[in-house]
């Protein structure tokens, strides 16, 4: 079975999309930078075990990121998944989990790379927005999209009713996506190249609520 790590910073709606999912994976560990973070109250009611790794604690990104290295090595993770985790990876650690580490981003990869694409699709005026979970890769939102998930933008929609639409997506995708991973429809190869049902996966699998 498939060892699963979640990285959080934040409230963890995802990560408790992961966990209703009853993945054929087990999460076994949660890992969080900030100690307030709402996502480690979720693990623990749910008999999660949690590590706090404060970056404010460390020199630099190199250090925090080995010590998030050694708690994953010491829980013998196989699979690392980013939930709403506020850092960037240094190149090392990302290296380190290449293929075996997922992310969620609130956007339709390749646009809108990096933060607040909810207004920045608002202010462009695209009528499709959506997210998608793709492989970490050192470029930051770079690596092979696994799923998207599309909505339409409605003429009354702001930054506020995007989030939430966009949310409700995530909460679908991202545990469809990581169950592939886990049981093995979607494999990534030493090589680099992604397959879904054993072909070479040309684009994101779409799921669309239009
Ligand atoms: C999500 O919008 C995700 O796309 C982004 O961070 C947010 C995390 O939300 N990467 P939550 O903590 O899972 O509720």
């Amino acid at each position: 079975m498939i060892k699963i790590a979640v990285l959080v910073s934040g409230s963890g709606s995802n990560l408790q999309a992961l966990i209703d999912a009853n993945l054929s994976g087990k999460i076994v560990g949660v890992i969080s930078n900030k100690p307030e973070a709402y996502a480690l109250e979720r693990a623990k009611k749910n008999g999660i075990q949690t590590a706090i790794i404060e970056h404010k604690q460390y020199p630099n990104r190199e250090a925090f990121d080995d010590v998030m290295h050694q708690q994953l090595l010491a829980w013998n993770i196989d699979l690392v998944i980013l939930a709403g985790f506020m850092r960037i990876l240094s190149a090392k650690f990302v290296q380190s989990w290449e293929g075996k580490m997922v992310n969620i981003h609130p956007s339709l990869l390749p646009y809108y790379k990096g933060m607040h694409t909810h207004q920045r699709v608002l202010n462009t005026g695209d009528t499709l927005h959506g997210c998608t979970v793709h492989y970490v890769t050192a470029e930051l939102d770079a690596g092979q999209a696994l799923a998207q998930g599309v909505i339409q933008v409605n003429l009354h929609d702001d930054a506020h009713s995007l989030t939430q639409r966009v949310h409700v997506l995530e909460h679908i995708i991202y545990p469809q996506a990581v169950e592939w991973i886990c049981n093995g429809t979607i494999q990534h190869l030493e090589n680099g190249n992604v397959l879904y049902k054993g072909q070479h996966l040309e684009k994101p699998i779409q799921f669309c609520n239009v």
